[in-house]
């Protein structure tokens, strides 16, 4: 428990303090190892992804919905690495004109299919199988969402270049990660591209902590 609450002080303090962050980080300059798609289908399978429904663990999820609704109304929205589509839960309440969910896992995407029957058939809702680091549309959207996985889907300055066409004027990334070193690397990268709307970091009572933002590309 020490240790824990000693590395979420250091995570705050790196956040606007990099080279706090650099100093600290056990394994500096590791790549990012993106986990092969057979793991995350037998993840999903497995049920370790089930939690994600649990209201303790989408805290980081209904900020990221807020943070977007208030500056969007009625938001036309695209989330890479979607999963089973959870992230729509967050953002129901505030009316989205669109969601589109893009994951690479079948399961996942089935199982997301599944739950949302009524929003898929309205049009609402459109949960895709397909890899976020390629995926295309000519659909524009006010947000597209990295929600707990742009550290799985590459060099993070070409993904967004790729989004780019997809963002309507004044559009944004919206993004959450876990709060850890490594992962701030890439928040710093991202950062560095564009206008902070939103930045904030949610805390929970049993140790998890996200960074939650939203980021207008340059
Ligand atoms: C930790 S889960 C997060 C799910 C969801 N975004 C959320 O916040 O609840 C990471 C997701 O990224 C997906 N993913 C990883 N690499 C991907 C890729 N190359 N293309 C599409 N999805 C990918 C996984 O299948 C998994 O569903």
């Amino acid at each position: 428990m020490v240790y824990l609450r000693w590395r979420r002080f250091i995570e705050m303090a790196s956040l606007d303090r990099p080279w706090l962050g650099d100093l600290m980080e056990k394994r500096k300059g590791e790549a990012f190892r993106a986990a092969p798609v057979e793991r995350w289908d037998q993840e999903y399978r497995d049920g370790v992804y089930d939690r994600l429904h649990r209201s303790d663990q989408r805290h980081h999820h209904r900020l990221l919905a807020a943070m977007i609704a208030d500056r969007w109304p009625s938001p036309r929205v695209l989330e890479i690495g979607a999963g089973e589509g959870v992230f729509f839960e967050a953002l129901r309440n505030h009316r989205p004109a669109r969601y589109v969910g893009v994951d690479f896992s079948e399961p996942a995407v089935i199982t997301g299919q599944k739950r949302l029957p009524a929003e898929i058939a309205s049009g609402q809702v459109e949960l895709l199988l397909g890899d976020g680091r390629a995926f295309r549309t000519d659909e524009t959207f006010d947000v597209v969402v990295f929600s707990e996985c742009i550290e799985h889907l590459g060099e993070l300055e070409p993904l967004i270049e790729h989004y780019r066409p997809m963002l309507a004027p004044g559009g944004a990334v919206g993004l959450t990660m876990w709060l850890s070193l490594k992962p701030l690397r890439l928040w710093r990268r991202l950062k560095a591209m564009g206008e902070v709307h939103d930045e904030a970091v949610v805390n929970t009572p049993w140790g998890g902590g996200w960074l939650v933002a939203t980021v207008g590309p340059r």
